[in-house]
């Protein structure tokens, strides 16, 4: 059903996301034999391809799709790609997109160094053509997300998060992408820097929301429908929205309960607990409310932006962000 929704999203860039594909594809080829066999495992393991679709209809939106945004779209894709193995390695992760993860199945050194190749792979077909306007924003976005990775870290140690550095955190490690998504899109497509500046802000203001909904299907989902085990979140001691909200609403002795069985904890027994914790304490509600905002934002920042099909995408892009099951 939610596939259904994303491919009439992508209506409007049928065709372009095909090509797309073909060079997301080339784009990871490699004399190595290890290197191309990783990368038919990668290609096997279908994501929803959120980002290079945000590409293509911001420049359909602002202009028009050319060479220029095929080499965003495959950019952003490579740096995902790669930032998710990372991503999996360091959470110990065995379950990505409903199949093994890499580091599962390959091991984490070769999962490190294969998000490297990646993540070179995308910044040298940048420099090749010269698009430094890209290579500007990706390397910014590149030390966010490590960033915001680094200081969830930090934060998972102390187990003292609060909103606004939980806020802080999902805007580094994942609104930073979508945005720079959109800005790349913009960038290819028009020189308009009223339309650069809208559509970078609705990818931020989609990220919060799109973060925001992945924190709650840790809590809502079940492994059949996110491809990953539920409650992952409280086993890596991170602490998202549902669960601030709900600590900060109970007695300062029932928070440091629910704190210590996370610290201690990690029994399917101590998870179910603190899910319970969470449904029951309204965390889940709060949380989408404050998806809500972020996408009512994302919507408004389009207003600028001529009426057309990849608009209209572009909007139940953000429905489809806070709506989604996996
Ligand atoms: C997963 O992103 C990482 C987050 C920022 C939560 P997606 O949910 O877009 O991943 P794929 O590409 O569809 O697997
Ligand atoms: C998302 O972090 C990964 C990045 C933004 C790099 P999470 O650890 O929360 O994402 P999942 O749950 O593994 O997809
Ligand atoms: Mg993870
Ligand atoms: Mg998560």
């Amino acid at each position: 059903m939610i596939k259904g929704q994303l491919s009439k999203i992508s209506q409007p860039i049928k065709s372009e996301l095909d090509t797309f594909k073909d060079q997301f594809k080339q784009s990871m080829r490699s004399s190595v034999g290890l290197v191309d066999l990783v990368a038919r495992y990668i290609i096997r393991q279908k994501g929803k391809k959120i980002r290079p679709l945000l590409v293509l209809l911001s420049a359909k939106v602002a202009g028009g799709v050319n060479d220029r945004t095929y080499r965003g779209a495959v950019l952003v894709e490579l740096l995902h790609t790669a930032t998710l193995i990372h991503d999996d390695v360091v959470d110990n992760a065995d379950k990505r997109r409903g199949m093994w993860s890499v580091n599962k199945v390959f091991k984490n050194k070769i999962a490190v160094l294969m998000g490297d190749y990646l993540l070179s792979r995308g910044l040298m077909i940048a420099v090749e053509n010269k698009d430094y306007d890209f290579l500007g924003v990706i390397t910014t976005t590149v030390k966010r997300m490590s960033e915001g990775e680094l200081l969830q870290i930090q934060k998972t140690r102390k187990l003292d998060i609060d909103e606004e550095t939980y806020f802080r955190i999902i805007s580094d490690k994942t609104a930073s992408l979508l945005e720079t998504c959109c800005e790349i899109g913009a960038l290819s497509a028009s020189d308009n820097p009223e339309y650069q500046k809208a559509l970078k802000e609705f990818g931020n203001s989609l990220g919060m929301a799109f973060q925001i909904r992945d924190d709650i299907l840790d809590y809502e989902g079940t492994v059949r429908t996110i491809g990953k085990p539920v409650g992952g979140d409280i086993k890596e001691k991170k602490i998202t929205l549902p669960l601030i909200y709900s600590l900060d609403k109970v007695s300062k002795q029932e928070a440091s309960r629910i704190i210590k069985i996370i610290k201690n904890g990690g029994t399917s027994k101590d998870i179910e607990d603190v899910i319970g914790f969470v449904r029951s304490n309204g965390g889940i509600e709060y949380a989408f409310k404050t998806a809500q905002t972020y996408s009512q934002r994302a919507k408004a920042a389009l207003s600028i932006l001529p009426d057309s099909p990849s608009k209209i995408a572009l909007e139940a892009l953000v429905d489809f962000v806070i709506e989604r099951k996996n």
